[in-house]
């Protein structure tokens, strides 16, 4: 476990916990991410190029993290989450961050207000295994939406859940919206252990 100071230490899984509580749904997950996963789902992602990231889910940060250090100066990066006490947390770590406090259901409206259209990559950790399936649906097409030809969208399964109904019927929705397989890898330094998969929008 880290010190904390990349959004996975002692004090952002105490946080973490404290939200599930309140909410398991939304949540979703016990623990935050650990580095290795948020390494995992930024890498192969080019930040550094100008352009449009989001970060969809950030909670405490453990994505955040990753994503900050390798940004680019003239990347612009939105992050949104539903949990107002998480959107407080973000922007108390990292105050030149916009965060937003919103559902990722709308997104599509999210970057053209603020003029961030189209999206190249979308990093996320929504627990769409636990969600509502409408808001999930809607949650896939606004992101679909969002993306440009070519841009990808990043997200992660639990490996002891990657079999089960919710999160296969996920990965064949998704696969359905962007026109093509995921590209996978397991991620073995996360409690539980995690699948990460990589969707790049077809042309
Ligand atoms: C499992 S936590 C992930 C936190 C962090 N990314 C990590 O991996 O440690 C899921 C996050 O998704 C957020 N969330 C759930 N539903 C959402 C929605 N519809 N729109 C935006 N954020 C949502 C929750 O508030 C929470 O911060």
């Amino acid at each position: 476990m880290s010190n904390g100071t990349n959004g996975t230490g002692l004090r952002e899984h105490v946080f973490l916990f404290s939200r599930f509580l309140r909410s398991p749904r939304t949540v979703g997950a016990l623990t935050a991410s650990s580095r290795a996963l948020a390494v995992a789902m930024v890498e192969g992602v080019d930040l550094a190029r100008p352009g449009h990231i989001v970060e969809l889910g950030p909670g405490t940060g453990a994505f955040t993290s990753a994503i900050a250090e390798r940004l680019g100066k003239d990347t612009r990066f939105l992050a949104v989450d539903i949990d107002a006490a998480f959107v407080r947390e973000v922007q108390r770590r990292w105050p030149a961050i916009e965060c937003v406090c919103a559902s990722a259901e709308r997104l599509d409206e999210l970057v053209l207000a603020r003029d961030m259209f189209p999206v190249d990559h979308i990093v996320s950790g929504l627990p769409f295994v636990s969600l509502p399936p409408l808001m999930t649906r809607q949650i896939l097409a606004s992101v679909a939406a969002s993306l440009r030809p070519g841009g990808t969208f990043t997200t992660f399964q639990y490996l002891h859940g990657y079999g089960l109904p919710q999160a296969a019927s996920f990965r064949r929705a998704m696969t359905a919206r962007m026109g093509g397989e995921p590209s996978s890898r397991l991620v073995v330094r996360n409690v539980p252990p995690a699948i990460v998969l990589t969707w790049r929008k077809r042309q």
